[in-house]
């Protein structure tokens, strides 16, 4: 592991520093390394992980939903309930911090569904997975294709899951299931960004999942620097000039004091 007075974090640091003076310089991609050290568990760690206890094509699969909407609405009610006991830790702390000390400097992305970032202070992060705190119709609204208002999420009918009083349409968590589009304007936010910033910090990720995982390769290729924080080896470690074998939480303040 990496330690705070190493020769590593000094050349990091260097490295870091052209995009600290520039607008747009730095953007951060974050993953669910980000928020292990708060206390809400990754996908693919081999004994903790989300994926290696529940087979995600059941749980995080329109299909999956649809096969049984009780049981995938109660897990996500589980983790939204596990995440609001959850803070932000150190490393959320010490990029909300770079924020309000350099405004304009950081674009921060995360494929966290999570909202650690925005309550340590990064309330325009770019969610490119969606928001566990939000819900939304599983299937168009059947009012709104006949040319009336789409039916509040709020009026829809207890239940697991809730559903609409009027179409009997499902609520579903407002997260990016496999197989799913990203919301356009956040994928299209996040490559503008990695492709003009001069430094791309990753953490926390496995790189498994695209497009997320292309934006390293697409700022290194627009010239950036690419550094990464991880304590293991991830599938984008190639696109990088440097990588810091460490945590968030341990890391982060101390590469961005
Ligand atoms: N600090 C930094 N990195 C950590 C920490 C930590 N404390 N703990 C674990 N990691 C690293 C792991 O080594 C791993 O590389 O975080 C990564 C987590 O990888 P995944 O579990 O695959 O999570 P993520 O990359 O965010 O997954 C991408 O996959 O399941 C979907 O939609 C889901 O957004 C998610 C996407």
């Amino acid at each position: 592991m990496i330690s705070h007075a190493s020769a590593e974090l000094a050349q990091a640091r260097a490295l870091l520093a052209p995009a600290l003076g520039q607008r747009g310089g730095l953007c951060v991609l974050t993953g669910a390394g980000m928020s292990a050290e708060s206390g809400i568990p990754a996908f693919r760690d081999a004994l903790t992980g989300y994926w290696a206890q529940f087979d995600p094509m059941e749980l995080a699969s329109e299909g999956g939903f649809r096969a049984n909407p009780q049981r995938v609405w109660t897990w996500y009610a589980e983790r939204r309930q596990g995440g609001q006991q959850t803070q932000p830790n150190a490393g959320h702390h010490a990029l909300a911090d770079l924020a309000r000390r350099r405004p304009g400097v950081l674009t921060l992305v995360t494929q966290n569904v999570d909202d650690l970032h925005q309550r340590a202070g990064n309330t325009d992060a770019i969610q490119l997975h969606g928001d566990i705190l939000q819900d939304r119709w599983l299937d168009p609204c059947p009012r709104q294709a006949r040319g009336g208002n789409v039916c509040s999420t709020e009026g829809a009918q207890a239940g697991q899951p809730p559903r609409c009083g009027e179409c009997g349409n499902l609520l579903r968590p407002g997260v990016v299931w496999f197989g799913e589009a990203l919301p356009l304007g956040a994928i299209s936010a996040a490559e503008q960004a990695a492709q003009h910033c001069a430094v791309m910090l990753v953490v926390g990720t496995s790189g498994a999942v695209w497009p997320a995982a292309g934006l390293a390769g697409l700022a290194r290729r627009h010239g950036a620097q690419v550094l990464i924080v991880n304590p293991a080896p991830s599938e984008i470690d190639g696109q990088a000039h440097q990588v810091l074998r460490g945590t968030a939480a341990t890391v982060l303040p101390a590469l961005l004091a």
